[in-house]
């Protein structure tokens, strides 16, 4: 299929076209936007106030270009290189799960608690691209933050988002499952994760582009046990925390009572589940005194 004709906008029914049998029509629009900004720098206020604007034949064949990929169902993220989370531009590829916007209220959760003048210490388990510990970093500059992860090709790419934002962020390489380099770092006032937490037996509800390229270690519990992570990060974070630091977590929304139970279990007091925008179970707060 080729374009109706050389507008910038008819890259919209273009998209539409091609994609839809792949996304709903809405995320095909973010899609088409994300295109048009990345390939030739017009953000939606231009695209709003130029929608006559031509495109020259070499760039429609660059979306062309961009398509053939997008239609294999790979996330236009992977195929531009780039996510946004919170203010940040994020480089990500394919060893780093693509951030989401739940995530990004877990951090707001983090930043609303913030006492100013504080300047805690902070440690982000399953870094990946780094979006959390960055952004924390950013939005509480006085902040100490450390991002852990297992796979050295994710903390390649969260180093370089550090990198590019000129924020100071220490990376460890760590298995939270069997710790041993974290186990030496100084006590915390602050940590959170947002772990793997799909099992095994909701694999096939996913999406087939994230199932596909998305990181299966990003996303998957290496065992049945969906609380597998918690229950580690838990029994870190009473080690690491200092009296009255907060953990916060990011949760599979079937599991928010059982990590409750666990957490109250093991001691923490004032444990808070939130929903996320969709109305999910997502995200806990609990602190340890
Ligand atoms: C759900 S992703 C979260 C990535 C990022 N924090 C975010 O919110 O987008 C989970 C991360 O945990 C990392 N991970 C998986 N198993 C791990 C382990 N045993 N120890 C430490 N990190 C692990 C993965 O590599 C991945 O980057």
């Amino acid at each position: 299929m080729k374009f109706s004709d050389n507008r910038l906008t008819s890259v919209f029914p273009y998209f539409q076209l091609q994609l839809g049998a792949l996304y709903p029509r809405e995320e095909i629009r973010k899609q088409a936007k994300m295109a048009i900004e990345h390939l030739f720098g017009y953000d939606s206020i231009f695209i709003a106030a130029h929608p006559d604007t031509r495109l020259t034949e070499s760039e429609m064949l660059q979306v062309v270009y961009l398509m053939k990929e997008l239609k294999t169902g790979m996330p236009i993220q992977y195929v531009i290189g780039k996510a946004h989370f919170m203010d940040l531009e994020l480089k990500v590829n394919e060893h780093t799960l693509i951030p989401r916007p739940e995530t990004e209220e877990l951090v707001s959760w983090i930043v609303n608690d913030f006492i100013t003048g504080s300047s805690p210490v902070i440690l982000d388990i399953g870094t990946g691209s780094g979006c959390i510990a960055l952004a924390l970093k950013k939005l509480i500059p006085d902040a100490n933050v450390s991002g852990c992860d297992i796979s050295s090709n994710a903390l390649s790419v969260a180093s370089q988002n550090a990198d590019t934002h000129d924020l100071e962020i220490q990376f460890i390489e760590d298995d939270i499952l069997n710790p041993v380099l974290i186990k030496t770092v100084d006590p915390v006032d602050i940590l959170v994760s947002n772990p793997p937490y799909v099992t095994n037996a909701e694999s096939s509800a996913l999406h087939t582009n994230v199932r596909e390229f998305e990181p299966h270690q990003a996303l998957f519990v290496p065992s049945d046990d969906g609380l597998l992570f918690y229950r580690h990060i838990i029994s870190f974070a009473k080690e690491k925390l200092n009296p009255g630091g907060r953990l916060y977590l990011e949760i599979n929304e079937k599991f928010g009572k059982e990590i409750i139970k666990l957490l109250e279990k093991e001691g923490f007091s004032e444990v808070e589940l939130r929903k996320d925008l969709s109305k999910k179970d997502r995200m806990i707060r609990a602190r340890y005194l």
